[in-house]
């Protein structure tokens, strides 16, 4: 855990550099290799052709993709672009790298590989977008991925790709709701980071103000993906009906946790599959299909595509697509408990539904014997009455418990 409070960029790397921290260095491709590998050629293209056309081709190609934002909200990502254009400059690109959901791992896996195709991907859109800066919102306990992107700006930089301070890399402080798009932009502005009520969208009055592009890491990476590769690169494959592929960061009971890219059709058994099958010496009981907001769904709906939109019927969704694997050997209702201290920890306290909603559910949750009407009751209010997704997706997982695993409660 390499978490360090208060330090400066630069003291960071002095202690990486003196050996008093050690964030592993994964061996990643640097500029150089992927200038190489035909990096930023997409970009450079683009640039040279300069045509008042081009942004909305490039949008097209986008739209074209099904490219949807992989942040775990699902938005059409060209959509987004030309809600942006849409209004007059200054406009700003803000790139969300805070990756709080717990069992998300899949921007940090693309960030310690291939930074550039991130990079590059954020330059398009920045182009596309004419974005007079780019922010990087970064999580800090990812401090190898801050030392490659520090590196890595550096480089760009000097090669001449973007000019100096083009690129503003900010490093979050540990709060899951400044991974909430209006929380990161008030935090960037320096202030505490709550949400923003919605309208105006971000797109409209963003960062200081201005209309801004707010995507996730992962969503800019298959930017840069299809504009070197075409639309077809994604909706070429299909499976149960669905199109594309998604990066499924997979942890808990199974044989290899990891990050494993399939088709957005896959299963849960699929995934499971994909991660070597179930640890030794445990039988499949229940997942979190995305992040704890998505709650706890049993093994018996192991048939359901887990996309966007398809968790819908049973009250869930795939969000950011972290996969959490339960087994025999978990408790349903213990795992639920912690997910509701965990929001209650998290929660940012602005409206009483979800600050003192989660802290009475926690409440009713450590009881021996949960008191299901209060706890519906409950639920309702934090639903409709939250300001944002934290409160609103929080009754999730006990409602999911008290639906799927009444034994226990
Ligand atoms: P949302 O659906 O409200 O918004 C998604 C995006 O579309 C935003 O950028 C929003 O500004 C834009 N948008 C939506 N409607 C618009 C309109 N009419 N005009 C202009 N722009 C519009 O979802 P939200 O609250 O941003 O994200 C929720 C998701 O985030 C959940 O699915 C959750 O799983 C995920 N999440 C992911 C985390 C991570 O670590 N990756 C952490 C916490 C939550
Ligand atoms: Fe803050 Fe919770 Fe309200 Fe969101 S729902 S604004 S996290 S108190």
């Amino acid at each position: 855990h390499n978490h360090i409070d208060h330090a400066t960029p630069e003291a960071v790397e002095e202690a990486i550099a003196a050996g008093d921290i050690h964030p592993k260095i994964p061996d990643y491709e640097d500029l150089q290799t992927y200038l190489q590998n035909v990096g930023y050629k997409a970009l450079s293209s683009l640039r040279k052709v300069g045509d008042e056309e081009d942004p909305e081709e490039i949008q097209q190609q986008i739209l074209d993709s099904g490219l949807r934002g992989l942040g775990g909200a699902g938005f059409p990502a060209g959509r987004k672009w030309g809600f942006v254009r849409a209004h007059d400059g200054p406009r700003y690109l803000a790139v969300n790298g805070d990756e709080g959901e717990p069992g998300t791992f899949k921007d940090r896996y693309y960030l310690e590989r291939a930074p550039h195709m991130f990079l590059e991907g954020m330059l398009i859109a920045a182009w596309a977008i004419e974005a007079e800066r780019c922010y990087i919102y970064m999580r800090d306990e990812y401090p190898a991925v801050l030392h490659i992107l520090r590196t890595e700006i550096a480089a760009l930089e000097a090669e001449g790709i973007v000019e100096e301070g083009y690129i503003e890399l900010r490093r979050g402080a540990g709060a899951y709701i400044c991974g909430e798009e209006s929380a990161m932009i008030e935090s960037i502005e320096g202030k505490r980071g709550i949400p923003r009520h919605r309208p105006p969208y971000v797109a409209e009055v963003g960062l200081f103000g201005r209309p801004t592009l707010v995507h996730n890491v992962e969503t800019l990476y298959w930017v840069a993906v299809v504009c070197r590769k075409g639309p077809e690169f994604l909706t070429r494959t299909e499976k149960n009906g669905r199109t594309g592929l998604r990066s499924y960061s997979v942890s808990g009971r199974v044989a290899r946790p990891g990050v494993y890219r399939l088709p957005a059709g896959s299963t849960i058994r699929d995934v499971i599959d994909a991660a070597g099958g179930m640890a030794d010496g445990h039988a499949f009981k229940a997942y979190q299909p995305g992040g704890p907001s998505s709650g706890l769904l049993p093994a018996s709906l192991d048939d359901v595509p887990l996309d966007f939109d398809t968790l819908q019927p049973h009250g869930s969704f795939i969000g950011s697509a972290a996969v959490v694997v339960l087994s025999d050997k978990d408790s349903a209702r213990d795992a639920a408990l912690c997910m509701l201290e965990f929001f209650e920890d998290e929660s940012c306290g602005q409206c009483t539904p979800c600050r003192v909603g989660c802290e009475k559910a926690v409440k009713l949750m450590r009881a021996e014997k949960w008191d299901q009407p209060l706890l519906t009751e409950l639920a309702t209010c934090m639903r409709d009455a939250s300001i944002c997704g934290l409160g609103q997706a929080a009754p999730n997982p006990f409602e999911h418990v008290m639906k799927h695993f009444p034994d226990e409660i």
